[in-house]
């Protein structure tokens, strides 16, 4: 619920009440925009007091010349460059004059019922509840307007937020080199910053580390939301577990580079700020353009982390992943990555399914190998034509052949990619991310397509439609495994390039929303190396993801223990993979392994040709037990 008063000296105070918590901002009689307050559930009242009272400091500079109104000492929600706040601000445009300095000043609010769609974007849905406030901000000098949406989620305990800028300016191009989904200042600094860092192979590690008077920030910039952070971020007030202390967290739904801060200032407050990462980022915005910043989650728990969780696992359950399959259980599906690697032939395939749907999956992946003339790492990616030769036969009849065994059909493929050695390149060796003169770096032997280039776009939507479209394919495991290097495109001028890899992110959004909606049965699982790209942004198209290449039962404890204080069960694809372990080499009984794949979706990669009966008998009773269980863990709340 969103409610409106006037403060004592004329301001206006806006308050966003969920469930249990309050947002509140306060537009000043001068015309700043601040936040008095975040925090558990207050009534609507003239809270004005909370920035009024807090003590001036002598040496600071007053804004606009007012006595004791130093807006470096106010919390702010959406703070400029260039007055009296020295701290990070929210968003920096560079002027065709060389300036840099902002003042933006409130100009009005709406409040409507709904929300209306990112353009371009991944964004939460709106419920039956939900509504938005607009604040409307200008620089008069430059004709710039800023649009801060708050979408608040009354039930779900969570506001969400984006910004958009406008050049309204009729001659000047402005350069926007930092534009941030959200920024909170809370007037403490007694926090611990917890965030969940790895690598490939150990995503979701939880990491609490103490604030201290200065900035700590976590991000990405290799061209995804990244193996070594989440773009997830939380204060929590000292000694918070599962169930007590204050949490405030915040979410973005984005995949591609990010950047969240937390910035103790000298006066013990703290700026808590999240979007997309500033660094080698920057946006030329036209006369009449307009710049759409990705949405920011904004959770706020009294009840500690288990509140924080249970609101974003209810939120992307209900509002972010595709409604066709929210509820919907998803299959225990075989995949055939571990179980063969690219070593296979149609034979081995058609057995495997066999041996899958005995045991009781219902769903057979083929994974990688079976394009081009893939027998390794070597060769192919970007050619996705079905390689007969190695089937033994055409895709079609191969499915044919798997579905009469009674088990639907998967497929993976990693349409963002190219391999020197493949078609695709030598006929568009411009279409991979370089730049020109320099030496091409490759990565799992790939170079990564320049998804800013609609061409590409194209090509990736056509060949992949092609698939879908002349075989009876049910899930896609859509795959991304490498960063970005060379950061270079062919397709964009000169003035453009530093808008590649945000561009990069609108044509795969682009991409991903064509093919769902035009394969709307097929179930899509994201995958990123495991979990490299495991973010709200993906969840938007893809309602399941891999959350990680180690499968070992108990690497995967603290992996999906992570993973799990922001990411709803349903999201989350666990399998029972072989002993000892393919990645870690640990030896570990089917029981264990059975229990820890079914914190998720249960799978399976498994070859059961290696598996003795005893082993293979002790499967089929866990997955007996997980059909059983299945609705209460895919649908049930965590
Ligand atoms: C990535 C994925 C794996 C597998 C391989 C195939 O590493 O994370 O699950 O699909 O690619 O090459």
């Amino acid at each position: 619920m969103i409610e409106t008063m006037r403060s004592e000296q004329d301001g206006t105070l806006f308050f966003l009440h969920t469930k249990s918590a309050t947002l509140s901002l306060l537009v000043s009689a001068e015309g700043f925009l601040l936040l008095p307050y975040w925090g558990a559930r207050i009534k609507t009242s003239d809270i004005s007091y909370i920035v009024k009272e807090l003590p001036f400091v002598s040496y600071m500079a007053s804004t606009e010349g007012r006595k004791n109104f130093q807006l470096g000492n106010l919390p702010q929600p959406y703070p400029s460059f260039g007055n009296s706040d020295l701290r990070s601000p929210a968003f920096l445009f560079t002027y065709e004059d060389g300036s840099r300095t902002t003042d933006l000043s409130y100009r009005g609010y709406t409040i409507h019922k709904g929300k209306t769609k990112l353009d371009g974007l991944p964004f939460i849905r709106p419920d039956s509840s939900a509504q938005t406030l607009e604040l409307q901000l200008f620089d008069r000098l430059k004709e710039i307007s800023v649009v801060i949406s708050m979408t608040v989620y009354e039930d779900y305990d969570a506001i969400t937020q984006s910004v958009r800028a406008e050049n309204q300016g009729k001659t000047q191009t402005l350069q926007i080199e930092k534009l941030c989904s959200a920024s909170i200042d809370l007037l403490d600094s007694d926090f611990e910053f917890l965030h969940l860092a790895g690598a490939w192979g150990r995503e979701f590690q939880i990491k609490r580390q103490k604030l201290e008077q200065g900035i700590l920030s976590i991000g990405s910039a290799g061209g995804a939301s990244g193996h070594e952070h989440n773009p997830f971020a939380a204060l929590a007030s000292p000694g918070t577990d599962e169930t007590h202390g204050q949490v405030y967290a915040m979410n973005l739904v984005y995949s591609g580079n990010f950047l969240a801060s937390a910035e103790v200032g000298m006066h013990r407050n703290t700026r808590f700020q999240i979007g997309l990462q500033p660094f080698d980022f920057s946006w030329r915005l036209e006369p009449g353009e307009c710049f759409q910043s990705p949405e920011a989650v904004l959770v706020y728990s009294g009840k500690g982390l288990e509140g924080m969780s249970n609101s974003f696992h209810r939120l992307y359950q209900d509002c972010l992943i595709p409604l066709r399959f929210a509820q919907k259980e998803r299959p225990i599906l075989l995949n055939s990555w571990e179980a063969h690697y690219y070593k296979f032939c149609g034979e081995d395939l058609i057995r495997l399914a066999r041996q899958a749907t005995q045991v009781g999956a219902e769903l057979f992946v083929l994974d990688d190998g079976w394009f081009g003339k893939r027998m390794d790492e070597s060769s192919s990616v970007g050619d996705w034509i079905a390689n007969e030769e190695k089937l033994g036969g055409s895709l079609s009849s191969l499915i044919e052949k798997i579905n009469r065994e009674g088990i639907s059909f998967g497929l993976w493929a990693e349409p963002e990619m190219v391999s020197p050695d493949s078609d695709l390149y030598r006929a568009h060796p411009e279409w991979a991310i370089q730049v020109q003169g320099r030496r091409m770096e490759t990565s799992r032997e790939e170079y990564v397509l320049d998804l800013s280039n609609p061409d590409v776009c194209k090509y990736i939507i056509d060949s992949i439609s092609a698939i879908l479209s002349e075989n009876p394919v049910t899930y896609v495991k859509w795959d991304m495994n490498r960063n970005f290097t060379n950061l270079g495109s062919t397709y964009l001028p000169s003035c453009r390039q530093k808008e590649q890899a945000h561009r990069y992110m609108l044509g795969l959004y682009h991409v991903l929303d064509v093919l769902t909606n035009r394969f709307p049965h097929v179930l899509f699982e994201g995958c990123a190396g495991g979990g490299g790209r495991f973010d709200p942004g993906m969840l938007y198209y893809t309602p399941q993801m891999w959350v990680s290449d180690d499968t070992d039962a108990v690497e995967r404890l603290t992996i999906q223990y992570g993973a799990s204080l922001v990411y709803p069960s349903i999201a989350v694809e666990c399998h029972i993979s072989e002993t000892p372990n393919h990645q870690v080499g640990r030896r570990e009984s089917m029981a264990a392994r059975a229990a820890t794949a079914m914190w998720g979706n249960l799978g399976l990669e498994l070859n059961f040709d290696r598996m003795a009966g005893e082993e293979i008998n002790c499967l089929m009773d866990e997955i007996a037990f997980y059909k059983k269980v299945r609705p209460v863990i895919q649908v049930g709340r965590l």
